[in-house]
């Protein structure tokens, strides 16, 4: 088994880059920002307060949360339910921003997380794996962008939707965000001592793709 932690800010591309660099390795993809979406949604449903840690851990003790696979896409599956295709809405990720600060929360997702690496040979997608899920992983990558790159990125996706944003508005918030992820209480995101830093902010995704690859395979 082989595992590789891939940390780093959203935006940057790391899910995709890690996505296509898996099916190229035959490893899984382990998407850990999935697992809390499910934990989120469960409380949207069920009206809980999210704002409020021990309504939120209280719940967690009427959850279960697991990964499964179709057609080599993970799928997240609440209470046995496959709820994959709910859980990337706007008010969702904001819900989910603000279980993730949970300790009790983390702490609920910590072995099913570990589990998969145990199983499988995994790179694993998250903001804490390399620093605190696998932290004897056999390769940690932060892989990263430039604000500016990301919300230029980030630009060109809302205009392919057809949702044209303002440039100086998206980086503002990409600041903001990145600053609320790094100086958080619990798992703040910050690159592991002993992580690659791979900054993508100059490469294109297929080359960024063959650099992970080639971190991979540098180690196998
Ligand atoms: O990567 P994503 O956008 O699906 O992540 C959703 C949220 O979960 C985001 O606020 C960061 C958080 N997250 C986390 O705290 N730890 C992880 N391992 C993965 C995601």
């Amino acid at each position: 088994m082989f595992a590789a932690a891939i940390d780093g800010p959203a935006g940057a591309g790391k899910s995709s880059v890690a996505r296509a660099a898996a099916r190229e390795l035959g490893f899984l993809y382990v998407d850990t920002g999935a697992l809390y979406r499910a934990i989120a949604l469960y409380m949207l449903e069920h009206q809980v307060d999210t704002e409020d840690p021990q309504a939120v851990e209280a719940a967690l003790g009427a959850i279960t949360v697991d990964i499964g696979y179709r057609d080599g896409e993970q799928q997240v599956f609440l209470l046995g339910e496959n709820v994959t295709g709910r859980i990337r809405t706007q008010a969702v990720s904001e819900a989910t921003s603000v279980c993730a600060g949970i300790p009790a929360v983390r702490a609920f997702l910590l072995e099913l997380q570990r589990d998969m690496a145990r199983r499988h040979s995994v790179l694993v997608d998250g903001r804490d794996i390399g620093t605190v899920v696998l932290p004897n992983a056999q390769l940690k990558v932060f892989l990263t962008a430039s604000a500016e790159v990301r919300a230029h990125r980030r630009l060109k996706q809302l205009e392919e939707a057809g949702q044209p944003g303002a440039y100086e508005q998206i980086l503002e918030e990409i600041r903001e965000r990145d600053h609320r992820d790094s100086h958080r209480e619990t798992a703040p995101l910050k690159q592991a001592a002993d992580a690659v830093l791979l900054d993508t902010s100059h490469l294109s995704f297929d080359e960024a793709v063959a650099a992970l690859v080639a971190l991979v395979r540098a180690r196998q």
